[in-house]
């Protein structure tokens, strides 16, 4: 049993089932960040979720160049990792009355989400350099760099969260 399919034999098939399972990813996030967005209590969490679901939306876009620039076509390939990640969120999520909790929750599911994506964009990036391919790997960098400021944002909304818990713990 082949796990990438019959169709992968070289890196460059590799990068193009790299492109399109990261193609996929990025709508199955897109669709999930406004149902995050709704569930966050915390202001800086929420607005976090909607301008990621902005930079999510052009990351879409931005692959539709990588593909283009690399002549192949824009096209999905179902990522089971991205879809256990989404399936696990929800339901912790689901788990969950308190609001600080939720909040505490959708943060770690957010990240998860992140270090997903970094791991994916990373290889990606090394790959379309070791096929000769700058000009994609210049664009995926671009992306790369997004997902580590979210995650970095998102860290920082975990670290302020535990101080104020701290804070109203020693008042
Ligand atoms: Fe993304």
């Amino acid at each position: 049993m082949s796990f990438f399919g019959s169709s992968t034999h070289t890196l460059d098939d590799l990068f193009v089932h790299g492109l399109k399972t990261v193609y996929y990813a990025e709508r199955q996030i897109a669709e999930t960040l406004p149902k995050m967005a709704a569930m966050a209590t915390n202001r800086d969490l929420r607005a976090g979720f909607e301008q990621h679901l902005t930079e999510t939306e052009n990351q879409r876009v931005r692959l539709e160049q990588v593909f283009r620039q690399h002549g192949v076509e824009a096209a999905e390939t179902t990522c089971p990792a991205i879809d256990g990640i989404i399936k696990a969120a929800k339901a912790t999520a689901s788990d969950i009355d308190d609001k600080h909790v939720l909040d505490a929750a959708l943060t770690f599911s957010a990240q998860m989400v992140e270090h997903y994506e970094i791991a994916q964009y990373g290889t990606l990036i090394a790959w379309a350099r070791e096929l000769g391919r700058e000009d994609c790997a210049a664009l995926l960098a671009e992306t790369l760099a997004e997902e580590k400021a979210t995650d970095d944002k998102l860290t920082q909304i975990a670290e302020a969260r535990i101080n104020r818990t701290a804070e109203t713990q020693t008042a």
